[in-house]
């Protein structure tokens, strides 16, 4: 039986929705809208009602009789958990000899070409068994919920052959099923091009989609398939094939698209309908044309562009255009190895100059948006899941992205239920 809750005397419950939004764009997302000196009731794992604390009395009218945990929040503030739309979260071992290297003055792109980065990581998970993955990546996934995320997208990627990119698409699948967190699955097999097949990126793309698609799909372990499209990994040529193959298995696009060049990767996400197109760094008039006449997330991944040190994406020339933006975490070995959401709203005013509601809406609403759960996640809005975090005690919400290396998260409640 779920408990149900009353969280009372909230200093003040953030990102309110009467009428909830699929997402917000433009200059819509310089606003959220709070409710200060409120309740929150959570019952059978949704968020029941809310509302001012002058008005609580009246609404415990109607539950009474039920039972329900009382959360005392005083001086405390109220968010909707963090919606993580972009990580490699399952992968196995760590890459800081590569951190190292690349503070001698390597780029990402020449220690690929040597063999390391995701070709490196592959390596490492081939020789790791499916238990022993999944033990490495809980303790991240538990990492993450501890620092305010509720839902989190999880791509396949570091197996690059149809046995061990299953073995990660079964881990996430074992995630979903174990952590309370709402997960969604991304087959990533256009990855890297491995080694086996160095020389040979064609029959390579061949084997992903006429071997490992098909059997991604038989077991059912992906919702969305994704191809890393830049300068260096898969052409739009590649990628077109791959997003074609996937449609008629189920699988909606996400890609990574436009990190290195301008690639041509944000029009191939738009053609095929992408939901997302994430990284973005080399984002020109064309590709913000393209965004705008279509339902595409552009999602930006400030952690490893801080990480690699990229060029910024031209976040505000995008909002100012009328698109919406998402920001995710790309939590991974090689270029974010960092999952705190909290950390990357902060990357997102400092170094993106977006403004704190602009970060909120971002990391929350738009995030969820961009793995398919807006309808249920990514805001504080009556009937859908009831995914928050109380704070310690704060003066504002601008002071979460400004207090960019303390951890104010206190309390996380995930599907109703207090996560200790
Ligand atoms: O999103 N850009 C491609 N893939 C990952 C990095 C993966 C890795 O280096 O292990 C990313 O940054
Ligand atoms: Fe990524």
């Amino acid at each position: 039986m779920p408990t149900d809750s009353l969280i009372r005397n909230i200093s003040c419950l953030v990102q309110t929705e009467d009428v909830a939004a699929l997402k917000v764009a433009g200059t819509l997302m310089s606003h959220i809208n709070t409710i200060s000196n409120s309740f929150l009731f959570i019952r059978n794992g949704l968020i029941h009602d809310f509302g001012k604390m002058s008005d609580l009395e009246s609404f415990l009218v109607s539950v009474a009789g039920s039972e329900y945990k009382i959360i005392d929040a005083t001086g405390r503030y109220v968010f909707p958990s963090f919606c993580d739309s972009h990580t490699h979260i399952v992968y196995a071992g760590s890459r800081e000899a590569e951190f190292t290297n690349k503070i001698k003055g390597m780029s990402y792109e020449e220690i690929a070409r040597k063999g390391g980065g995701i070709l490196n990581s592959a390596a490492l998970l081939h020789s790791t068994t499916e238990d022993e993955l999944y033990r490495q990546s809980i303790i991240r996934i538990n990492e993450i919920i501890g620092l305010g995320t509720g839902a989190v997208e999880i791509k396949s990627g570091y197996g690059l052959n149809p046995e061990d990119e299953l073995k990660m698409l079964r881990v996430i699948k074992r995630i979903r099923e174990s952590s309370p967190l709402e997960v969604k699955a991304t087959f990533l097999g256009a990855h890297a091009v491995p080694s086996e097949f160095k020389g040979r990126q064609e029959e390579y793309v061949d084997s992903v989609i006429n071997e490992m698609i098909p059997l991604v799909a038989s077991e059912d372990l992906a919702d969305y398939i994704d191809v890393f499209c830049d300068r260096g990994f898969f052409t739009p040529e590649d990628t077109e094939r791959i997003l074609m193959a996937g449609i008629k298995y189920g699988l909606t696009p996400k890609l990574h698209a436009n990190e290195l060049d301008y690639s041509g990767g944000i029009q191939v996400g738009v053609k095929y309908n992408a939901l997302s197109v994430d990284h973005l760094e080399c984002t020109g008039d064309a590709e913000i044309e393209a965004l705008l006449q279509s339902d595409t997330m552009p999602t930006l991944l400030p952690g490893s562009a801080f990480f690699l040190g990229l060029p910024d994406p031209p976040v505000r020339k995008m909002i100012n255009a009328g698109l919406p933006v998402a920001i995710a975490s790309d939590y991974n070995p090689g270029s974010s190895p960092s999952g705190n959401m909290k950390l990357v709203q902060s990357l997102a005013c400092i170094k993106l100059k977006m403004m704190p509601e602009e970060a909120i809406n971002a990391a929350t609403i738009n995030s969820a948006y961009a793995m398919g759960l807006s309808t249920t996640h990514g805001s504080i809005a009556r009937g859908k899941v009831a995914n928050v975090f109380i704070t310690k005690k704060i003066p504002s919400y601008e002071f979460m992205p400004y207090a960019f290396g303390s951890n104010l998260i206190e309390t996380v409640i995930l599907k109703g239920e207090i996560i200790d």
